[in-house]
């Protein structure tokens, strides 16, 4: 019997669908419940095959219980490794690399640091910050938005410098970062799930959040070459950064979706927020997936950051020919070094890494 553990915060209809509709089909082989998590001991055998985390960003306990799990081969989804490794503005710089459509992007120092740093612990930051070219490079109105996090917190439209810095006064120790307005025409949140199965949902950002308004089931939004084109860059973001789950949020304007928020490895799902129909979807997608990483032939664990941060490869080689995993190979746009600069840059070794997170 194979079990499978879910690991939640305030939502409900979600789990439960899940945990209902792995039993169903599991049959008594596989069974799905809540985590039960109290003292754990570092050397505890494992008691899951699988476990889905929808909290785990709110709880580090809960973090550090999934990361000491999945050294005893749990699968995790999403994985606790890269997750905690990962980051927004990272996100959009490899979204850039990748050939997707992103906003100027720029990360912006702390306003303010832990107990401790004093201004002599931060001489390597520049002051006064380039303001004025900051806010040239972005152009006006902007989006000032936290470098990691989510649900909308600490999200603010900026129509001029004064407002920068009113907002930027507010931000506190978060790592903040600035990014240009798309004045979108349309709005569209896509699911991804095992990286492969894609979801476009209609999506109106004006409407109040999490007010069950937001979500439109309308397939015909989006032109069919348009969603193509998203399809193919959500597969592309979403192999590129390993998640399993994940949603993808892509302003539109003049055709061309521009990719704005894509590290939400654990998204909303809720009947009453999502709908029927989306909610039924993920769900449905969900499961399949847990089935299939449930039926992959797993080697042994290697105890190493590289197939902790990045297991794709084993993997990869039980459930996909070669062809399927050519196609779903990325390779970075070209980086273009002037002819001079590259003896230079090899010399230093300072060349970019050729091979890249997920990209295996
Ligand atoms: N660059 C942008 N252009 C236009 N709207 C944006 C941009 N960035 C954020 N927004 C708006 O702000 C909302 C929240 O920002 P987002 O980056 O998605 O952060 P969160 O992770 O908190 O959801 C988005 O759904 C969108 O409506
Ligand atoms: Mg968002």
């Amino acid at each position: 019997m194979k079990r499978v553990g879910v690991l939640v915060g305030r939502e409900k209809t979600f789990p439960e669908a899940i945990i209902k509709s792995i039993n169903e089909r599991g049959k008594g082989e596989v069974v799905a419940e809540y985590l039960k998590l109290g003292g754990i001991k570092f050397d505890a055998p494992p008691k899951y095959d699988l476990v889905i985390d929808r909290i785990s960003h709110e709880v580090p306990f809960y973090r550090a219980t999934l990361k000491r799990m999945a050294l005893e081969g749990t699968i995790v989804i999403n994985n606790p490794f890269w997750w905690s490794a990962d980051d927004k503005f990272f996100n959009y710089s490899l979204g850039k690399k990748l050939g997707v459509a992103i906003p100027k992007t720029v990360l912006l120092p702390q306003k303010d640091y832990i107990e401790g740093i004093i201004s002599e612990s931060l001489r390597n930051l520049e002051f006064p910050l380039d303001w004025q070219g900051i806010i040239d490079y972005v152009g006006l109105p902007a989006f000032l938005k936290p470098f990691d996090g989510g649900g909308w917190k600490n999200v603010s439209k900026i129509n001029s410098l004064e407002e920068l810095w009113s907002e930027y006064d507010k931000s506190g120790t978060l790592c903040m970062t600035l990014q240009e307005n798309v004045d979108f025409d349309q709005f569209v949140r896509c699911y991804c799930v095992g990286q492969e199965e894609v979801m476009i949902m209609a999506y109106d950002p004006r409407k109040p959040y999490l007010s069950g308004e937001q979500y439109v089931h309308n397939p015909d939004y989006l032109a069919p070459k348009l969603a193509e084109r998203v399809r193919k860059d959500v597969r592309t973001l979403c192999t590129a950064l390993g998640y399993d789950i994940n949603t993808v949020e892509f302003a539109i304007k003049d055709e061309v979706p521009y990719a704005i928020d894509f590290m939400n490895p654990a998204p909303d799902a809720e009947l009453a927020s999502v709908g029927e129909f989306y909610h039924n979807w993920i769900t449905g997608a969900v499961v399949d997936l847990v089935f299939k990483r449930l039926g992959e032939q797993r080697d042994q664990p290697r105890y190493r950051w590289d197939s902790l941060l990045s297991p794709e490869p084993s993997r990869a080689f039980a459930v996909a020919s070669a062809t399927e995993q050519q196609a779903r190979t990325i390779a970075p746009q070209t980086v273009t070094t002037p002819p001079e600069k590259k003896s230079e840059a090899s010399a230093s070794k300072k060349a970019p890494a050729k091979r890249k997170k997920g990209q295996n």
